[in-house]
């Protein structure tokens, strides 16, 4: 009976896979010492000055936050040399993506997502009833030939993540500018940039650029990643000014609660914090690569704070072993990458935790 009130849609529907989070497991497998690299958040933990900044705006809490965020807008806007009006900010980006949906996307619509791509997009597709268009990755890269090969009159929106979740690869500025050459202008096409501090790379592209030359495009970025503010979610979305208008529609009210958005306009100052994760994850990074060469595992080059690992056999096996040891990684059977696990660069002795557990299971 209640299935008939469902959604058609709905029905097919499969809800999205968290990393697990550590109290989980500590209540599932009694378990007193675990670490998560499942779900690449930042370990070094938020900036001091942000976490001050909540502390003092606690005492505020019964009363609404500023549904706007105006203040935290104005500092995005300086940032990046936009207007406040050319910004949306979301309950994490993650909201964000479903707002996009409920913005433009009908039923008869098609949008184009990349295999191996962040699965949320997919998922806001199918949420909205439209034809979702999955093109093959290349060498688990975004193929942005293929996808714009794939575009047909219904294309309405194209979802380019960059970095992407969970390869870890990164499209080029070249590729982009070969990408646009010829676009249809109706055609909104949305960077996911949540791991973009992490893509130092010269070639990584300068997507702002299209939005300040008019371009119809949404950048979405966050400060769950590098700014490590992941439990308050706080993300934002930049596009002109008139795109921005009808998102703001469909935003609810009191999106960002009042705590994220003071610790988001704080953490924006905080260049330090920025740089030692950087740090962090770039040396890190590095060292895991050695130890994963001298054990002949794949894994593929990633331009953010994760690495693709490819263990050539059944991974979600290992991953409960290891899960069954306190380390928690993610995988990759959702992606239909099911030789794959994804790990987060964690701190150094996390690190090596990982691969010693990893080693012995193997
Ligand atoms: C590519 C990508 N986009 C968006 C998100 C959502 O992040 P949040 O909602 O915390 O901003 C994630 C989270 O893992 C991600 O990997």
């Amino acid at each position: 009976m209640i299935k008939k009130l469902i959604r058609k849609n709905i029905l097919q529907f499969q809800p999205y896979i968290p990393g697990k989070p550590i109290a989980e497991v500590k209540r599932e497998l009694g378990l007193k010492d675990i670490i998560k690299l499942a779900s690449n958040e930042n370990p070094l933990g938020p900036s001091p000055k942000a976490l001050q900044a909540v502390k003092k705006a606690l005492k505020n809490v019964f009363l609404y936050p500023e549904g706007s965020g105006i203040l935290l807008k104005q500092k995005i806007a300086k940032k990046l040399g936009l207007r406040p009006s050319n910004i949306i900010l979301g309950n994490g980006s993650d909201e964000l993506i479903e707002t996009i949906g409920k913005t433009v996307l009908n039923p008869e619509d098609e949008i184009i997502v990349s295999a191996d791509g962040f699965i949320r997009y997919k998922m806001a597709g199918e949420l909205m009833g439209c034809r979702v268009i999955t093109v093959p990755s290349k060498k688990y890269k975004h193929d942005l030939a293929g996808m714009k090969a794939a575009i047909t009159p219904k294309t309405k929106v194209v979802f380019i993540i960059n970095p992407n979740n969970p390869t870890g690869t990164y499209v080029t500025d070249q590729e982009l500018s070969e990408f646009f050459q010829g676009l249809r202008d109706d055609i909104i096409v949305v960077f996911d940039e949540a791991y973009n501090e992490y893509a130092t790379q010269k070639d990584y592209p300068q997507t702002m650029d299209y939005l300040k030359q008019g371009k119809n495009v949404i950048i979405l970025r966050t400060f769950s990643k590098i700014y490590a503010l992941a439990g308050l979610r706080v993300g934002y979305g930049l596009a002109g000014e008139e795109l921005v208008s009808y998102l703001e529609r469909v935003r609810p009210p009191f999106n960002v609660n009042s705590l994220a958005q003071v610790a988001a306009e704080v953490s924006l100052d905080d260049k330090q914090q920025i740089k030692r994760s950087l740090a962090l994850v770039e040396k890190e990074k590095k060292k895991l690569y050695r130890e994963l060469d001298k054990l002949s595992i794949t894994y593929i080059p990633s331009a953010a704070n994760f690495v693709l690992i490819d263990l050539k056999k059944e991974a979600a096996e290992i991953c409960s072993k290891l899960l069954a040891s306190g380390v928690i990684v993610r995988p990759m059977g959702e992606y239909k990458l099911p030789s794959c696990l994804r790990v987060t660069i964690g701190l150094p002795a996390e690190n090596k935790r990982f691969i010693t557990t990893l080693k012995k299971q193997l």
